[in-house]
């Protein structure tokens, strides 16, 4: 039994981009490489470690915790917006402690009142549901929410809504544009996500593994 599970593949899908850059680099510190993934002219899909037995593919961030939750990959890399989002059934295990940065409400400073006065007002997001939760629940606020897919500083400017709700990092969007914050939502980092059956299975290498990180990440801290 020992030998049948040391035999079977763990699978890691990592969010395209820079996430994934900083993920490998964190790896390679604990000694887990994998060298195919380091040419920018391929085009395959998944590539495999066949020493430590490991799979690894790049998705789409918000398609990280689907295969996470369905078990088509065992553990997963993906920013915690992501992760609040899309409301999986998985397990978030690990703070990887980069990725830094804030969801916010922004808007023109005119807005402030607008949010002061709980006025009905229009938000725009590629959260909806991290906008629905933070003005319904936390704020108790009523709004209409309008769901955008990237470009979200462009709303208020254009007068598609008073304000957004997205993620803010150097501040540079938001400030090139007139816009600012006016309320944090939450902190935002990139997590490590586990397959709730995987856990069970695979927990001596999914725990070494979550050891192995916490002493790295320490240590950077
Ligand atoms: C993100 C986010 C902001 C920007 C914030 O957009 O939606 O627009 O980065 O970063 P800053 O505070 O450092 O300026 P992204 O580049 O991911 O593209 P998108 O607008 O298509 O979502």
């Amino acid at each position: 039994m020992a030998n049948e599970n040391s035999e079977r593949y763990l699978t890691f899908a990592l969010g395209k981009g820079r996430l994934a850059n900083q993920t490998l680099k964190l790896f390679e510190q604990i000694g887990i490489t994998c060298e195919e993934m380091k040419d920018k002219e391929t085009r395959k899909l998944i590539f495999v470690n066949e020493e430590l037995k490991l799979r690894f593919f790049l998705a789409k961030g918000p398609d990280v915790p689907t295969y996470v939750e369905y078990g088509a990959a065992d553990i997963g890399v993906v920013g915690e917006d992501t992760i609040l989002e899309e409301g999986r059934n998985i397990y978030e295990v690990l703070d990887l402690g980069f990725g830094k940065c804030r969801m916010c409400v922004c808007g023109p400073e005119s807005a402030k009142e607008l949010l002061l006065h709980h006025e009905q007002i229009r938000v725009a997001s590629k959260y909806p549901r991290i906008a629905q939760n933070y003005f319904y629940n936390k704020k108790q606020q009523t709004v209409e929410i309008i769901k955008l897919n990237g470009s979200i500083e462009l709303a208020p400017i254009v007068g598609l809504s008073e304000v957004i709700v997205d993620i803010v990092e150097t501040g540079s969007t938001l400030r090139e544009n007139g816009l600012q914050v006016l309320e944090e939502v939450c902190p935002l980092s990139a997590r490590m996500i586990v397959n709730p059956v995987s856990m069970k299975m695979e927990n001596d290498r999914i725990t070494k593994l979550i050891t192995d990180l916490k002493q790295v990440i320490h240590k950077e801290n």
